[in-house]
């Protein structure tokens, strides 16, 4: 069965079924009902939140037959063609294609025929930014000898774009991002109306991540009813947008404030073996670090863009352990490092290295509280492990898991994560290495050797290791002399 996107089936098609807005709904009604339309309005503000909606609402509030209080009746026939898009006096022209430029060339000449069905011609004009200067001179002229009964509604996401001639010929209404529970509260209506089976939690999620806009949180819904046979869970929705959990960051960031190495390698290797998108990785990031900012600065946790309920005492109590400076730094290498990731076929170290970083960056500053001090670069005297006899008694058990390991190199120890290089040629090896079997064959033999349980980790080196992004913060980080480059 065919069905309509939410976001399509729940269009507003009264202005009072506008989700916010007020202001703008408010005074647009008051227009009609007084009959003072402008004839050139400018709807400026971010994607998804009403613009052509209540663009539309208007083109039918000023042809309506029935128009009472300022809303379009949607019964008569004005209105019924407007909602089906077949109305030869709204003329909807999209700035962005390339035909946008030929309607508005159009447009000069036909702007002055007089409205064929209705009583009012509507031209909305979406993404007007996107006109070219020499449309923006066709319309500057229309807009400068406004035709009788001839509206003009232009809306775009970005304001800047636009040329003051035009700017100050039009009335400005400023939509704004719809709060969370705006978003919350109308995605429980629709899905009330649909049957819909959601976890409450799972539908806060979707809200947040929405950002504002409904048509992002109506879509995410529609992908979730999509995908899902049954009870949408929190779990569900965080798949289907490849996101990562807050819950993961609030660990990994509390491992950064620790310290603590192998729980960074760890988490990280976690979230990629669950195919995570390194771009995405470090804009989630980002976005927890800007919720730590705020958290810390405002206290104002409303604005939140990421964190949930759930792990807001996390973030506090992380909050209470960091300076502002500090996180602000940190934040910019995180930006720094998103733009780099585009151009490095190594993804993965980019993210490890800049998480590592931060475990210097985000070192607990004068705010913190003492018992939280763990200073992260506190060497640990020197531990030796005896690598020819690890690979002597790896080979008793097994020759191939041998032959792996020998083609790997002994990076260091710290605390209780054994760290093993790959350069780039073996890949393979590592990987191999790095199942089950093998690995257990290795954990066994430095239990015995070491006298207790180690963890082992193993990573991918650059061409030449002493370059290599994730030896030198092992070296910066272990000390030099617990890293052993042996070629
Ligand atoms: N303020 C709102 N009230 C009710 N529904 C809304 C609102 N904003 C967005 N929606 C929902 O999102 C869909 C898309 O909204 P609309 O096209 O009006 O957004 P827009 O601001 O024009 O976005 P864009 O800048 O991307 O064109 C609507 O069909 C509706 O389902
Ligand atoms: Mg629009
Ligand atoms: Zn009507």
């Amino acid at each position: 069965m065919a069905q309509l996107a939410l976001y399509r089936a729940w269009r507003p098609q009264r202005f009072a079924e506008v989700v916010g807005q007020e202001q703008t709904v408010q005074a647009l009604k008051n227009a009609v009902r007084q009959g003072r339309i402008s004839h050139a309005y400018l709807f400026c503000g971010p994607r998804g939140t009403g613009k052509t909606s209540v663009a539309k609402i208007l083109a039918k509030a000023v042809n309506c037959s029935g128009e009472a209080g300022g809303e379009p009746c949607n019964q008569c026939f004005s209105c019924q063609e407007i909602t089906r898009g077949s109305f030869m006096d709204v003329i909807e022209i999209d700035a962005a294609s390339n035909r946008g430029i030929d309607e508005i060339r159009d447009l000069r000449e036909k702007v002055r025929m007089v409205p064929a069905q209705g009583k009012t011609k509507v031209y909305i004009i979406d993404e007007v930014h996107m006109l070219t200067t020499e449309a923006f001179n066709a319309l500057l002229k229309t807009l400068e000898e406004p035709p009788a009964s001839v509206v003009f509604i232009l809306a775009t996401t970005e304001p800047h774009k636009i040329p003051a001639t035009i700017l100050s010929r039009c009335q400005r209404y400023n939509f704004r991002r719809l709060t969370g529970d705006e978003i919350t509260s109308r995605l429980r209506m629709v899905v009330a109306d649909n049957n819909l089976d959601i976890e409450e939690k799972a539908l806060e999620l979707i809200a947040r991540r929405a950002a504002g806009s409904l048509r992002d949180g109506l879509s995410i819904l529609d992908q979730c009813q999509a995908y899902c046979s049954g009870r949408i869970s929190r779990e569900d929705v965080l798949n289907i947008l490849g996101l990562v959990d807050d819950r993961f960051l609030a660990d990994l960031f509390s491992c950064v404030l620790d310290g603590d190495i192998g729980g960074i390698i760890g988490s990280i290797d976690r979230a990629f073996a669950e195919g995570k998108e390194a771009v995405q990785f470090l804009r989630e990031s980002s976005m927890y670090l800007r919720d730590l900012l705020v958290a810390k600065t405002t206290g104002e946790l409303a604005q939140l863009s990421l964190v949930t309920d759930e792990v807001r005492p996390v973030l506090l109590q992380q909050a209470g352990r960091v300076g502002v400076p500090e996180v602000l730094a940190a934040l910019k290498k995180m930006m720094e490092v998103s733009v780099q990731l585009r151009f490095n076929e190594s993804q993965r170290f980019v993210v490890e290295t800049v998480f590592l970083d931060l475990a210097t960056t985000l070192t607990p500053g004068e705010h913190a509280a003492p018992a939280a001090t763990q200073a992260p670069a506190a060497r640990a005297p020197r531990e030796e492990i005896p690598w020819g006899r690890v690979l002597d008694m790896v080979k008793e058990r097994k020759v191939t898991t041998h032959a792996l390991l020998a083609s790997g190199r002994l990076l260091g120890i710290k605390d209780d994560l054994v760290l093993i290089g790959y350069k780039k040629g073996f890949k393979f090896h590592r990987e191999k290495m790095a199942e089950k079997e093998n690995r257990d064959i290795l954990l066994q033999v430095l239990e015995k050797i070491l006298k207790r349980k180690v963890e082992v980790e193993f990573v991918l080196l650059g061409e030449q290791p002493e370059n290599d992004p994730v030896v030198q913060k092992a070296i910066e980080l272990f000390g030099a002399d617990l890293v052993e480059i042996i070629d």
